[in-house]
């Protein structure tokens, strides 16, 4: 059995989650894709009053983490959370343990983030997490909500918005959606390591989805739904939009051209700090590299 589901809790992003067999076992992957996300989103802010600068895409070093120099974040932890003066809301589609909602909320402490689920055993998870980050001092109580819907089903998606307590106003309310949904193709999962198998499988892969890549077309066919045209924050979309996890290069590649075909000009793949491409981010802008 892994340990974290032995010992029942995980560090995440300066926090420290609860865990609970089956839910999925929040990964140092997806930490440094949070981690990456408030470091891009940090320059911007930190860069407010600057006409023209490049924000992103940019090129970090997969160690940026670590180089400690200063306009680089330390590891996510409370010092490199910084003062946001607009609203960002941030939409987590397949939120399981609610690790990436409730890190970008204690590192972007003007953010409120929706996480959606549809294992209402995770939305528990979230919530306790919720809970304990609430009584460590990481955020306040009204800027996450979690609430169990699907993300594959469009109707099912906007019915699970509509019932939050956020006031979310009129027209699509989001600036960015962050996912790692289960991207793990059958054939990969039946040749897992039997660790692999404590966790709900659902959270990993599904039957129908050969590819791996189901959860990503059907949330880029709904981000023109979920999106702002125009945020408050982003408002010259020089920001991502989007950004999610994937598994294989492969998948970084075929994601990365449903993204281009969909109209996001700008797309960029990331390596993680093994030196793997780990997550990709885009937006609806054409940027050039800085
Ligand atoms: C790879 S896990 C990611 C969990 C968490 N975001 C993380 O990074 O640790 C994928 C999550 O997707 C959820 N899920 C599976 N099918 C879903 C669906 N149709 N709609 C919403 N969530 C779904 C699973 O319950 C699981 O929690």
């Amino acid at each position: 059995m892994p340990l974290q589901y032995l010992i029942g809790r995980v560090d995440f992003c300066g926090l420290t989650l609860a865990v609970r067999e089956p839910i999925l076992i929040p990964r140092p992957e997806t930490e440094a894709m949070c981690e990456w996300t408030s470091y891009v989103f940090n320059r911007k802010l930190s860069n407010q009053n600057a006409q023209g600068e490049c924000i992103w895409p940019i090129k970090v070093p997969f160690d940026f983490l670590s180089l400690g120099t200063s306009n680089t974040p330390t590891k996510c932890s409370s010092s490199s959370k910084s003062q946001i003066a607009p609203k960002l809301r941030i939409l987590d589609l397949c939120s399981g343990s609610g690790c990436i909602s409730l890190a970008l909320a204690s590192l972007l402490p003007q953010s409120y983030v929706v996480g959606v689920d549809l294992n209402p055993s995770a939305v528990a998870l979230s919530n306790l997490n919720q809970q304990k980050a609430i009584q460590q001092g990481n955020i306040s109580h009204e800027r996450v909500q979690f609430v169990k819907g699907d993300v594959l089903n469009a109707i099912d998606l906007q019915r699970a918005l509509s019932s939050l307590d956020f006031n979310l106003g009129t027209g699509p309310p989001f600036d960015l959606i962050i996912s790692n949904p289960p991207y793990v193709t059958k054939l990969l999962y039946e040749s897992s390591q039997i660790e692999l198998k404590y966790e709900d499988k659902h959270a990993l892969c599904i039957d129908e989805d050969e590819s791996g890549l189901l959860f990503y077309s059907k949330i880029i066919e709904q981000a023109n739904y979920l999106l702002k045209p125009l945020s408050e924050l982003n408002s010259d979309r020089i920001l991502p939009e989007l950004i999610f996890e994937f598994g294989t290069t492969q998948q970084g590649r075929a994601i990365k051209k449903l993204l281009i075909n969909t109209g996001f000009l700008t797309v960029q793949i990331v390596k993680d700090p093994f030196n793997r491409d780990r997550w990709i981010a885009a937006t609806r802008k054409k940027l050039n590299e800085c």
